[in-house]
């Protein structure tokens, strides 16, 4: 098996031309290319030690900021925390980056209101998650009673304008894996909009018709969903094809076809409620192809090709932009990027994984062959 130690883009040879907005060109035969204000990534796993190292340049050569999970070993429940892992990431960078992490709190039942005056005074902090407890990588320590314990805590996240990031699946053993997230917006979701309709609400890596659906036609100003590479792009067929397919296994888990075109239907509707989180979440290859392996697909390298395919195969590429760079900006009241990236149609093969000392990590579609390559960075 070939492996690769590198970065998969390479800058171009000689300087692409620039373009305000998101504008194809023709340039001496069939290559096209797509400029686009640099993408911000709503929803990503950074780890830390030797796989933050590892993974971290693959963000940044391409996204000018990430939400950064708080899902670390112990749990990221602090600001000063945060911080000290803020730091750590800055420091992990390659000396000519720019990427910022936007930090976030992981929730507690034991959380206090303080701790969010605190987050809002850092200027460090940038959101809180809710994980229920029990429903994903290291989330022992989630949520086990979000309207009792955790309603002081989600009472000053109103106040101090912080939004809640939800990973929106319930998991009591009686609910089948597959309708989870359908369940949740059901017994949690509406309950907490209804509750708190000033607080800001982002459903994370939406998985369903159900979800597009109460996200598009909830008159609730306050709540929008990322939407991830897979879920765009692959059913829960790609979990079983020729054999258990661990590298597409993550979670909430691949669902059938007709939420897949459900949720890119929603997404290259232009619907400002959307925006990109690639909750790329990295694990070496052991650890997922293994008896009991871990939930979680690394996209970070190729995840704005990904977009750029979904939004071209839906015949929406002027719809990309705002979907990867204007939205989550405007609804997290942070400036877009005015930084350019450039896309170029031009063939490629995703390494089928990258080595690092520690061990290897398998990328989203190894081995296959993508069209949309960013190549650009520029300001
Ligand atoms: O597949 C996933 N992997 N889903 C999550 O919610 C967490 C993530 C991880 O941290 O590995
Ligand atoms: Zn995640």
């Amino acid at each position: 098996m070939t492996k690769t130690l590198v970065l998969p883009f390479q800058p171009l040879k000689s300087p692409a031309q620039k373009f305000e907005g998101v504008k194809f060109i023709r340039r001496q035969g069939p290559k096209m290319q797509l400029t686009l204000t640099q993408p911000d990534d709503w929803h990503l796993h950074l780890r830390d030690g030797d796989l933050l190292k590892a993974v971290l340049p693959h963000s940044a050569s391409t996204f000018g900021r990430a939400i950064v999970m708080p899902n670390l070993k112990p749990p990221i429940t602090t600001t000063a925390a945060a911080v000290a892992y803020r730091d750590s990431i800055l420091k992990a960078l390659p000396s000519n980056s720019n990427f910022i992490p936007l930090m976030t709190l992981y929730l507690t039942d034991t959380m206090s209101p303080n701790e969010i005056k605190l987050a809002r005074k850092s200027g460090a902090v940038y959101a809180v998650k809710l994980y229920p407890a029990g429903a994903t990588t290291n989330s022992q320590d989630g949520v086990t009673d979000l309207f009792g314990k955790c309603l002081p805590v989600l009472e000053e996240m109103v106040e101090q304008d912080m939004p809640l990031l939800v990973h929106g699946e319930v998991t009591n053993p009686d609910v089948d894996m597959f309708d989870r997230e359908k369940v949740f917006i059901e017994t949690v979701l509406k309950p907490l909009i209804e509750r708190l309709p000033k607080l800001k609400v982002v459903m994370e890596h939406i998985t369903t018709a159900n979800a597009a659906k109460f996200v598009l036609s909830c008159e609730h100003a306050l709540l929008a969903a990322t939407v991830t590479p897979q879920h765009l792009l692959l059913n829960r067929n790609s979990l079983f094809q020729g054999g258990l397919q661990p590298h597409n296994y993550c979670l909430p888990v691949l669902k059938r076809e007709t939420h897949r075109q459900a949720i890119v239907s929603a997404v290259t509707s232009g619907s400002k409620k959307f925006f990109l989180g690639t909750d790329s979440a990295p694990h070496e290859r052991r650890r997922k192809e293994s008896s009991c392996g871990c939930a979680g697909i690394y996209s970070a390298p190729i995840a704005l090709s990904l977009y750029a395919k979904v939004f071209e195969e839906a015949g929406a590429l002027d719809k990309l932009e705002a979907f990867t760079s204007f939205n989550g900006p405007d609804f997290y009241g942070l400036p877009r990027n005015t930084s350019k990236i450039t896309l170029q149609k031009a063939p490629w093969q995703v390494p089928k994984s990258f080595t690092f000392p520690f061990g290897d990590i398998v990328p989203m579609f190894a081995g296959e062959t993508l069209e949309w390559q960013p190549c650009f960075n520029s300001d």
